[in-house]
C-alpha cells in the first residue's frame, strides 16, 4: 500500500496527545496533507489552542480539524471516543497513539500511579486499537496504526522505570499486533512503532542535541513511506548507529550472562562506553 494512498484529502487521522509536542506536530503534518484530523487530548489541556494553531497553519484544511476532549485513562471516555469520532467522520484511516504520562522514580511510587501510567501509556492504546481496528479492516481503504514508543522501552535506562515498563509493554504489544495483521488475508492495515529520540516538547527550552517535533514527524513520514515497522529516530546527539550499538549491548546482557542494565553497572560501564 502506497503511503500516498493514505496521506491525502478524504482520509481521517486520529492523534492522541494532540495538544502538545509530537502529537501536535503530527496533526499539522496530516492537516497539511489535506487529511481530516481528530485531535484527542485531555479537556482543559492546550487542545483548543493546538487545534486553532493547526487550522491556522493550513486554512484550506481548517474545516476538517476537530477536537475530541478525552481522558484516555478512564474507561467511560475511551468507550465514547470511538462513537464520537465515527459519528462525526465515519471512519479512521490513521490511528496515532501518542499520548503519554510520565512518572519519575519507580518501586516506591504508590500503585495507583503505576496503574495510571499503564492506563495512559499502554491500556489506552490497546483499547483504541480494539475500538478502531475492526472498522479500519472492514472499509475498502488502507489503514495505519502508529504507536509511539521510546528507546527507554528498549534499553531500560535507570531513573524512570515505570515509564520504561509502559513503553516496553507497548513495544511487545505493537510487534505482536503487526504480526497478527500481516498474517491476516488481504490485509489493509499496518502497525508501526515510532521511537522518537530526544525531542523538545511542552514548555521545555530547546537544547542543543534535541530534535524539534516537526523533525520527528518528517522522519516518521519517511519511515511510513518506506513501510518500516521500527521508525527509530536519531537526534543531534545520538546517531542511528549509536542507537543500534546500545540496543545490541542491552540484548547481549542476556547472551553474555551479564547483570541487567550493565551499561550502568560499575564493573561494565567502561567497556559499555567503548562500544556504545
Ligand atoms: N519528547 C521526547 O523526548 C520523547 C522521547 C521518546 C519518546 N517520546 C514519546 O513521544 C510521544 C509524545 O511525546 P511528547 O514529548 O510530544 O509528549 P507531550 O508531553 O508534549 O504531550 C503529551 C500529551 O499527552 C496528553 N495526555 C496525558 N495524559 C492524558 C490522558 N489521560 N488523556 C489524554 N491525553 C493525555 C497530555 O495532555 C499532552 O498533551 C510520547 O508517547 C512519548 O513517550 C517522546
Amino acid at each position: 500500500m502506497a503511503f500516498s494512498e493514505l496521506i491525502k484529502p478524504g482520509r481521517v487521522a486520529l492523534v492522541t496527545g494532540a495538544a502538545s509536542g509530537i502529537g501536535r506536530a503530527a496533526c499539522r503534518y496530516f492537516a497539511g496533507a489535506g487529511m481530516t484530523v481528530a485531535m484527542v487530548d485531555l479537556e482543559g489541556s492546550e487542545l483548543a489552542s493546538a487545534a486553532a494553531e493547526v487550522a491556522e497553519s493550513h486554512p484550506e484544511s481548517a474545516a476538517h480539524v476537530e477536537t475530541f476532549p478525552c481522558d484516555l485513562s478512564t474507561e467511560e471516555d475511551m468507550a465514547s471516543l470511538h462513537s464520537k469520532v465515527i459519528d462525526r467522520f465515519g471512519k479512521v484511516n490513521l490511528l496515532m497513539n501518542n499520548a503519554v504520562t510520565r512518572i519519575g522514580r519507580g518501586h516506591e511510587v504508590p500503585l495507583d500511579e503505576w496503574r495510571h501510567a499503564m492506563e495512559v501509556n499502554f491500556w489506552a492504546v490497546v483499547s483504541a486499537v480494539r475500538a478502531f481496528l475492526p472498522g479500519m479492516q472492514a472499509g475498502g481503504e488502507p489503514g495505519i496504526i502508529v504507536n509511539v514508543g521510546s528507546k527507554q522501552g528498549i534499553t531500560n535506562p535507570p531513573g524512570h522505570p515505570i515509564y520504561n515498563i509502559t513503553k516496553s509493554a507497548l513495544k511487545a504489544y505493537t510487534e505482536a499486533l503487526e504480526h497478527e495483521l500481516r498474517s491476516s488475508p488481504g490485509r489493509k492495515v499496518r502497525a508501526h512503532l515510532l521511537i522518537p529520540g530526544w525531542t523538545t516538547t511542552g514548555a521545555k527550552a530547546h537544547q542543543p542535541g534535541a530534535w524539534l517535533p516537526d523533525q520527528v514527524v518528517e522522519f516518521m513520514a519517511e519511515g511510513l513511506q518506506h513501510g518500516d515497522f521500527y521508525i527509530l529516530c536519531p537526534d543531534d546527539e545520538v546517531s542511528t548507529a549509536q542507537d543500534h550499538r546500545r540496543i545490541l549491548w542491552g540484548a547481549s546482557d542476556i547472551t553474555e550472562n551479564r547483570p541487567p542494565l550493565s551499561r550502568w553497572h560499575a564493573a561494565f560501564a567502561d567497556e559499555a562506553k567503548k562500544h556504545c
